[in-house]
């Protein structure tokens, strides 16, 4: 295959989890005789710097005529606690997700068998929890009318029909080919929009009979979630509710470096690791470069390039049992190893195997 990627390393530890995304993507190719190119793009804090906007029109139209982006974090501080501010990096990710219409978000929660004691849950509540959270990412409150005074501020929490029953028949289809249980999580005993979901996935159900569906109130499954991870097997939700959840469900594996993540939707799909920018790290080289690695991953597997994928899970997993960690995963007494250390030797398991 030829792949023509859009690289956005944007901000923080962006660029050095960027990098070694990057180098895997072309150990794979090479190994695989696949074709690769690169494009580079500015997004976020680095392109407010750079050219006055977070999603400038030149990294949109370099993402719209890729075959896949690949995308690393964004944010800086010096945005988060001015609430004046008139551009912050997070709408240049917010732009992208709109502009390519990428409504699906696939985040697979999934543990190490290496890493369970690193879980603030319990070893055994949490071995086996494999699950996907498949979260609506370009309507809801996210996008719906705003408004802000100094005295009043709403955000609508809008969904239309054709909204939800997209993103509902992706979570049906996932649904056929996991383990064939689906959870919608809602808040249909306070909001419409809620209501409209649950109804909508009501109309759906019968047409999928071999999955077994059911509905949770969101405080219930943010409870259930860390009760009894190992319940679930794909979860859809809306955008905000999918945006807590998911933060939730990161940490059940013991570091929010290791996930990994795909939207996808009408144009370009982008793979990204669940964690942001984490700024106080950004050059220090201790940044867990798994979850991009593993955003790799799925964009093979969502080209079919199943081998790959399955080589790239191989490396990793081999990784971890080498102790060749970051020190937020390593074992007590263990070598030290940096973000860049982490890559290569991946990248080196990955041409030798
Ligand atoms: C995420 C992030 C984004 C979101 C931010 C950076 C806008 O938290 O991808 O989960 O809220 O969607
Ligand atoms: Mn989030």
């Amino acid at each position: 295959m030829e792949f023509k990627i859009a690289v956005l390393p944007g901000d923080g530890i962006g660029p050095e989890i960027s990098v070694q995304g990057v180098d895997v993507m072309s150990a794979v190719c090479e190994k695989f005789g696949h074709k690769v190119t690169y494009e580079y793009a500015l997004c976020g804090a680095d392109a407010i710097d750079k050219v006055g906007n977070p999603f400038p029109d030149e990294t949109f139209e370099i993402c719209k005529n890729a075959d896949a982006v690949l995308f690393s974090a964004v944010g800086d501080p010096k945005y988060d606690n001015d609430p004046t501010a008139k551009v912050r990096p997070e709408q240049g990710l917010l732009a992208m997700r709109k502009k390519l219409g990428l409504f699906a978000n696939i985040r697979p929660v999934q543990t190490f068998k290496c890493l369970l004691h690193k879980s603030p849950l319990r070893a055994e509540l949490v071995e086996g929890a494999d699950f996907l959270c498949i979260r609506e990412l370009t309507g809801g409150m996210y996008f719906g009318e705003k408004y802000q005074d100094n005295e009043m501020a709403y955000d609508t929490n809008k969904y239309t029909r054709p909204e939800i029953e997209r993103i509902l028949k992706v979570a049906f289809e996932y649904a056929m080919k996991r383990r064939k249980h689906l959870t919608v999580v809602d808040k249909a005993n306070v909001l419409a929009s809620s209501r409209l979901w649950r109804q909508i996935a009501q109309e759906m159900a019968p047409s999928y009979p071999e999955v077994r569906t059911d509905y949770m109130f969101v405080d219930n499954a943010a409870m259930r979630m860390i009760q009894e991870p190992t319940f679930f097997d794909v979860m859809v939700t809306e955008n905000t509710f999918g945006d807590i959840l998911t933060d939730e469900g990161s940490c059940i594996s013991g570091s929010m470096g290791l996930l990994p993540s795909a939207s996808t939707g009408e144009s370009t799909p982008v793979f990204e690791p669940i964690h942001g920018s984490w700024p106080q790290a950004k050059g220090k080289n201790i940044a867990n470069p798994l979850a991009q690695i593993l955003s790799v991953a799925m964009l093979f597997e969502h080209f079919d390039c199943k081998a790959e994928g399955a080589l790239i899970r191989r490396a990793v997993d081999a990784s971890l049992d080498a102790c060749v960690r970051t020190p937020e995963i390593q074992v007590e007494g263990g070598a030290s190893y940096g973000t860049k250390e982490v890559g290569a030797w991946i990248v080196e398991y990955i041409r030798k195997a």
